[in-house]
Parts: structure tokens; C-alpha cells; sequence
């Protein structure tokens, strides 16, 4: 049984994808033992709740600085014992210690296919209006292992979906969130939980 701890900052639409998905079976041997987010408004956090996983705020609002923070958030990581640890649409850059600490067992979800549109300044709907601008026909979302770069580790899965005449940055970000990320993230958990990556 794989042990997974998801960290999350927004509205958890792909923390959902992965719940639902272990709740149909679709993916299998798999626990999702805590959710922790960096912000006590996190949506994410109710569906934790209703899910029945154990979820917990890490805030930089309630440490000295930003030192203090990441040792807060390394010691409730290491209190979950995670196998992988999943970021889905988590803002907070990973402190370094806590890489090498998980070195090869963090894994995050990125909106565009990698490496176009992404590193430092390209996270949420900055994403789909980079692709906007440059008018790519195809863009879509990456799955891939976590190092000490941004948006720079190891591929894992990707997948296509087209641009559509007319899109707006949110148009598409919810395109490539309904057909990309919420298909690639669950995969990719079940891929690593059957040592098929
Ligand atoms: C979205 O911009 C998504 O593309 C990216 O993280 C953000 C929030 O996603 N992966 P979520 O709804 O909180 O999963």
C-alpha cells in the first residue's frame, strides 16, 4: 500500500481527481494518508475533509520566517510517513532539504507541456496566458519528478489539448485541467504504485 501525501494551496481539483479515483478503483493500492496546505482557505481542504483524510494547514502566517516555516512544514511532511509526495497545484517552493530528504519520491503537476511555459513566474492561469500569447496550437499538462529546479525534474507523463479558437486563459486552463490534469496525476500515482515508472 503506498502511502501519499498530497500538498495542496487552491481549489484541489486534482486532489479530488485522485480521491475520487482511489474511491472507484481506478487507482488501487494506494492511501492518501494527509492533505497539508499553506493556506487555511484552501478548498482543497473541505474536500479533504468529506473524503475523510486527514488534512492540515502549514501556514507561513504562523512562523517567525521563512526558515521556521519549511522546518514547520518538513515536520508535519515526515509526521505523514509518505511513500510519494504529490503536489497538486501547491505554490510553495520546496525547500531543498526537504528534496533531498524525498529525493525521487516527489512528483507535481504542471499546466503546460514542459518545457514550454514554465519555471519561476509560471504557475496558474500565467500559464495558459503565455500560451495564449504565443499562439501554440497545442499545449497541455506534465507530470514529472521534483528537484531542486522549478518545473526541471524528470518527465514522467504528459498530455496534449488543443487550443480552441476564441479561448480565453480560463477557458483553457479548465480544458486542460478536465482533459489533461485530472487524467495524468491519478495515472501517474497508479504507475508508481505498481513500479511501472
Ligand atoms: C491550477 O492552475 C492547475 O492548473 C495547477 O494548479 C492550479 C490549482 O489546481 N496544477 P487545483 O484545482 O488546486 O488542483
Amino acid at each position: 500500500m503506498l502511502r501519499v501525501l498530497v500538498l495542496v494551496s487552491g481549489g484541489g481539483t486534482n486532489l479530488q481527481a485522485i480521491l475520487d479515483k482511489v474511491e472507484n478503483g481506478t487507482i488501487t493500492d494506494v492511501e492518501i494518508v494527509k492533505v497539508i496546505s499553506n493556506n487555511y482557505g484552501a478548498f482543497a481542504l473541505e474536500r479533504a475533509k468529506k473524503a475523510g483524510v486527514e488534512a492540515e494547514v502549514v501556514s507561513p502566517k504562523d512562523y517567525p520566517d521563512r526558515e521556521a516555516f519549511y522546518a514547520g512544514l518538513l515536520q508535519a511532511v515526515d509526521a505523514a510517513k509518505p511513500d510519494l509526495i504529490v503536489l497538486a497545484g501547491f505554490l510553495v517552493v520546496i525547500p531543498p532539504e526537504m528534496i533531498r530528504a524525498y529525493a525521487g519520491k516527489i512528483i507535481n503537476i504542471h499546466p503546460s507541456l514542459i518545457p514550454s511555459f514554465c519555471g519561476t513566474g509560471y504557475y496558474g492561469l500565467k500559464v495558459h496566458e503565455a500560451a495564449l500569447k504565443r499562439g501554440v496550437k497545442l499545449t497541455g499538462a506534465t507530470v514529472h519528478f521534483v528537484d531542486e529546479g522549478t518545473d526541471t525534474g524528470p518527465i514522467i507523463l504528459q498530455k496534449a489539448v488543443a487550443v480552441q479558437k476564441g479561448d480565453t486563459p480560463e477557458v483553457l486552463q479548465r480544458r486542460v485541467m478536465e482533459e489533461a490534469e485530472w487524467e495524468i496525476l491519478p495515472q501517474a500515482i497508479q504507475m508508481i504504485a505498481h513500479g511501472q515508472v
